[in-house]
């Protein structure tokens, strides 16, 4: 997927969400990320809450000059999901006390439309890591049927294959939320890396690692992610006794782009994935894990790879290192 000492221009596809803060976080921190737009999306939040929080992070990091769309507000194919207010918060980042005014805009095109543009103004060159559901990418797909060509990759928070799901026994969130366009992202023949819950389940991190990030940088978009983070470990905290055991939480986000950055602290596999768009097992993001032809059809589609092992404790040790450098200005 990608070669270790490159540098990695990034379109950042969100729905903040308390991990999808601390993954902007992250790489707004790493030295090789340049983090180029954020384009969000409806998920653990509205779409417009989204775009919000989008906003208001990148303004209390100093990072303005980011532009931030908003983008699809409800799936391709079927109803829409209340958000998860009792996961991220009803406002998407833990209940914040209060926020800082910020005078901040987003870039008046749609999510689809921006990745489309920065896609052809630099071909072979944009990394797109979406963390949310995955209808701007489709849509962006329906503008520019080229896009896997112009882009040079794609890496997903999203699906499980092994690990049991989190919305249904056999589901992850961000693909359930919409089925429809995940399944046209994932057939369209991006250079595509999936990192779902068979390794986010895996690597855990505690608050007090971001207690320390906030002693360490005294610093409100730090402060803020702890406060947001604490919220979201008691949830987390209240359905594992082994998260519980640390109060902490699944990094879920942050983890798409560690696999973008440093895959070797990743097993993976290759093989073509289908989703399940409808019925019971909708949202189940089903591995084509053998070489074999098979009688049933529509299993004809571009390979993409699919993180099934992680080196939990090289991941957290990443992350501590990346957010502890010096990134912020005071
Ligand atoms: C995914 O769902 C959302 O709640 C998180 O932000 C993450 O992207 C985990 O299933
Ligand atoms: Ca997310």
């Amino acid at each position: 997927m990608s070669n270790l000492n490159s540098n990695y221009q990034v379109i950042y596809d969100t729905d903040p969400g308390v991990d999808d803060a601390m993954a902007l976080y992250y790489a707004l921190a790493h030295p090789q990320i340049d983090v180029v737009g954020v384009t969000t999306t409806f998920g653990n939040v509205s779409v417009a809450q989204a775009a919000e929080n989008a906003l208001y992070l990148l303004a209390i990091a100093g990072r303005g000059h980011i532009p931030v769309t908003q983008g699809v507000a409800a799936p391709l194919g079927k109803p829409g999901e209340a958000p998860p207010a009792h996961i991220h918060g009803a406002d998407g980042l833990g209940n914040l006390a209060n926020r800082h005014p910020h005078a901040l805009h987003k870039d008046p095109r749609s999510s689809a439309q921006f990745i489309v543009d920065m896609a052809r103004v630099k071909p072979g060159q944009i990394t797109v890591v979406a963390v949310g559901p995955l209808g701007n990418l489709a849509l962006a797909l329906e503008i520019e049927p080229d896009l896997p060509r112009l882009l040079r990759a794609v890496v997903i928070m999203g699906g499980t294959v092994l690990e049991p799901g989190n919305v249904s026994p056999v589901a992850e969130a961000n693909i359930w939320n919409d089925p429809h366009a995940a399944d046209r992202v994932f057939c369209a023949g991006f250079a595509l890396t999936m990192v779902g819950l068979d390794v986010t389940h895996q690597v855990i991190l505690p608050v007090t690692l971001f207690k320390q990030l906030a002693a360490h940088h005294h610093h409100v978009a730090t402060d803020t992610l702890h406060d947001a983070v604490a919220f979201y470990a008691n949830f987390y905290s209240d359905l594992y006794p082994h998260v519980a055991a640390i109060h902490g939480c699944f990094g879920h986000d942050v983890l798409a782009f560690v696999a973008l950055t440093d895959p070797q602290l990743f097993g993976t596999q290759t093989g073509a994935i289908r989703v399940v768009v409808d019925g019971l097992a909708q949202g189940q993001t089903m591995l084509k894990r053998k070489s074999i032809p098979y009688p049933q059809n529509g299993w004809e589609v571009v390979p993409v790879t699919v993180c099934m092992q992680v080196n939990a404790t090289g991941c957290s040790e990443k992350i501590e290192s990346v957010l502890m450098r010096d990134w912020l200005t005071p």
